[in-house]
C-alpha cells in the first residue's frame, strides 16, 4: 500500500461520487495562483463535511481556518439560504482569496469571514451572543486545537457536531516525544478531549490524496456543568 494507490483509489471514488465542480475547481485554481499552500481538504473530505451539515440539519456553522475557502464552500453549500457560516482566518491574503472564491460560488450572503487570529476572533464572537453553532470545523494552526475546541464548546449546544482535521499526522500522533509542535498540539487536544464529559467523540485514520492523516468527530452530549 502506498501513496500512488491511495491517490488512484481517491480518483476512482471521486470520479463516481464527487464529480468535479467548476466553482470548487476555480477556487482551487485561484488559490494556487495566489500562492496559497495546497492544504485544503480533499474533494471526498469536503463532500463529507457537506453531508454532515446536510444530515445534521445544521443551519449555523463555524469554521476555524479558511485558507482559500475550499472547505468553506463545501460546508456553506449544504446550508439553507437562511443559514449562516462564520469562518476565521488570520492571514489577510488568504482571506482575500477566500472572499473572491466564496463570491464566485454565490455564497457571500451566508458566509462571513472574520480576519485575525482565531484566539482574538473567538472571544469577540462569543461576546456577540449569537445563537450557538450547530457544527464547527476546526482546521487552523494545529498547536492551538485544544483552545479552539474549548471555545467551540462554549458556542455550541447539545447535539452540535465538532469536526477536527489532521489528528493523525502520518501516524506521528502516537509519538509522545515528537518534536513536531503540530503533533504535540494534537496530543494535547486529544488528552483534554478524553477527559471532557460534555462530548462523545471518535477519530478515524484516513489515507488518500493528502497522504495518511485522520479526522475526528465529536457530538456535544451535555451542557456545561
Ligand atoms: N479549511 C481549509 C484549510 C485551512 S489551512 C480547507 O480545507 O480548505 C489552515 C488555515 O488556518 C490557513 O489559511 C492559516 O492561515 C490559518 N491559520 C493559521 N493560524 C491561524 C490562527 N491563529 N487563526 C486563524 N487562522 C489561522
Ligand atoms: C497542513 C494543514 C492542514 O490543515 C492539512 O489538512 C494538511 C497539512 C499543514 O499546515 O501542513
Ligand atoms: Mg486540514
Amino acid at each position: 500500500m502506498n501513496q500512488a494507490q491511495w491517490t488512484a483509489v481517491d480518483r476512482y471514488l471521486n470520479n463516481l461520487l464527487v464529480p468535479s465542480d467548476p466553482m470548487l475547481e476555480a477556487a482551487l485554481e485561484a488559490s494556487a495562483e495566489a500562492g496559497l499552500p495546497p492544504v485544503n481538504v480533499a474533494p471526498n473530505q469536503g463532500k463529507l463535511l457537506n453531508l454532515l451539515v446536510l444530515a445534521s440539519g445544521a443551519r449555523t456553522v463555524l469554521e476555524i481556518g479558511t485558507l482559500g475557502g475550499y472547505s468553506t464552500i463545501w460546508l456553506a453549500r449544504a446550508l439553507p439560504s437562511s443559514g449562516r457560516l462564520v469562518t476565521l482566518e488570520t492571514d489577510p491574503r488568504h482571506a482575500a482569496v477566500a472572499r473572491e472564491n466564496i463570491a464566485g460560488a454565490g455564497l457571500s450572503e451566508i458566509v462571513e469571514i472574520l480576519v485575525g487570529p482565531a484566539a482574538e476572533s473567538l472571544p469577540k464572537l462569543k461576546a456577540q451572543l449569537r445563537p450557538p453553532f450547530d457544527l464547527v470545523f476546526i482546521d487552523a494552526d494545529k498547536p492551538a486545537t485544544a483552545e479552539y475546541f474549548a471555545w467551540s464548546l462554549e458556542m455550541t449546544h447539545v447535539g452540535s457536531l465538532i469536526v477536527v482535521d489532521n489528528v493523525v499526522r502520518r501516524g506521528q500522533v502516537v509519538e509522545p516525544g515528537s518534536d513536531d509542535q503540530n503533533v504535540q498540539g494534537m496530543r494535547r487536544f486529544l488528552d483534554r478531549l478524553a477527559s471532557e464529559p460534555r462530548v462523545s467523540a471518535t477519530a478515524l485514520q484516513t489515507v488518500g490524496v493528502k497522504g495518511y492523516d485522520g479526522f475526528l468527530l465529536a457530538v456535544v452530549t451535555a451542557e456545561a456543568p
